[in-house]
């Protein structure tokens, strides 16, 4: 058997020791051939791939992104074509189909957050065999307890909260961090929790900026002349307004979160009249080494999903569910993405400690 496998989306810490954990079941366990597709589906499209063996994979597991390079703008379904007059989109799916026939390769795994398994989920109604690996510092894919990526991104917002702290106390300030995870709030609400923030602003709850005044107010008259604010960059108002920035990718525009933090950071100072300060995080979120946690999760994912390669459970994908890796299909995963919920036990935790969530 000729196996492929790709890694779809923003890169995130894990990814290498997910490939590795791949390249090695598939060749000691099962005695496959492994064909690396290079950026994700674009390199399927266009046949740009490498095999993978034993010495490719060797010393990786420590490294952060992604042997193979990624992308999170190559959808083959809406590929980005050039026709000569400019760029255009186009449906190149039917070239995925053509080449693994070419090049003779069974089976793919396809490692990727909610975008690349939505993608996936259409190329097996095409009849394709595939699994799929989760990742994401995001957390926000369903139907998978934690993915992997997301405790490396955790860890470093909360050193960051730490560094800001120092800072904060010896000028009096406050600070606005503002975190990666698009619509949902988990890097917010773990960081902060394990940082200590004094506000975790979450897409999931809208905030009142007065709310987020008085905490730091209260914390004031207590006798604390700083505060640490956590904001998601998905944070919503109780206006319902979210902050984007706009991204050119040659004739297409795309939205992307970013900025909310100095949004929220303006109003602060005018309200309160206190000195305040803004850090965005960005992709150092995304950079760097895994810590253990991740590295064993993407090696335990990765084994998975050529077992199930192996079962022929196509069309599913590994997951993490209490401390068992299980397997649940595409389909269901991409139905809904992964929110914290507003009245779960991380929410409940914050309101005890008397942290403001800003509502
Ligand atoms: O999904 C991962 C993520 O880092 C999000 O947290 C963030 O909103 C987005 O990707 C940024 O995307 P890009 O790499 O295109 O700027």
């Amino acid at each position: 058997m000729r196996i492929g496998v790709l890694n779809g989306g923003g890169d995130c810490p894990g990814l290498n020791a997910a490939i590795r954990a791949i390249v090695k079941t598939a060749i000691v366990k099962y005695g496959y051939e492994v064909i690396g597709f290079k950026d994700g589906f674009k390199g399927l499209v266009k046949n740009d791939f490498i095999r993978l063996e034993m010495k490719d994979v060797s010393g990786i597991i420590d490294r952060g992104g992604t042997i193979l390079g990624t992308t999170n703008s190559d959808d083959p379904f809406n590929f980005k074509t050039f026709d000569g007059k400019g760029r255009g989109y186009t449906d190149m799916s039917h070239k995925i189909i053509e080449n693994l026939k070419l090049f003779r390769i069974d089976a793919l795994v396809c490692i990727g957050g909610d975008g690349t398994m939505k993608i996936a989920e259409k190329l097996v109604n095409m009849g394709i065999d595939l699994v799929g690996v989760p990742k994401t510092i995001d957390n926000d894919l369903d139907l998978t307890d934690i993915t992997f990526g997301y405790m490396t991104a955790v860890n470093t917002a909360t050193e960051a909260i730490d560094r800001l702290h120092t800072t904060a106390d010896s000028h009096h300030r406050i600070m606005v961090l503002e975190v990666m995870g698009r619509d949902s709030g988990w890097i917010s609400i773990e960081s902060g929790i394990a940082g200590g923030a004094d506000v975790i602003v979450i897409p999931e709850i809208p905030y009142d900026i007065n709310k987020i005044c008085q905490q730091v107010l209260d914390r004031k008259n207590t006798g604390k002349n700083f505060s640490i604010v956590v904001v998601a960059e998905g944070a919503v108002s109780i206006d319902g307004e979210r902050v984007f920035k706009t991204i050119d990718e040659g004739s297409h525009k795309t939205e992307k979160y970013g900025g909310v933090a100095e949004k929220i950071a303006s109003q602060i100072e005018e309200i309160t009249g206190i000195e305040t300060r803004v850090t965005v995080l960005g992709y150092l979120q995304r950079g760097g080494r895994p810590v253990t946690f991740d590295r064993i999760l993407s090696t335990r994912v990765g084994v998975a999903a050529v077992d199930m390669l192996a079962a022929g459970k196509y069309g599913e994908m590994a997951a993490l569910s209490g401390n068992v890796i299980t397997s649940v299909k595409i389909s269901d995963a991409v139905k809904n993405i992964k929110k914290v919920d507003p009245d779960g036990e991380l929410v409940n935790i914050v309101r005890s400690m008397g942290i403001s969530l800003g509502d």
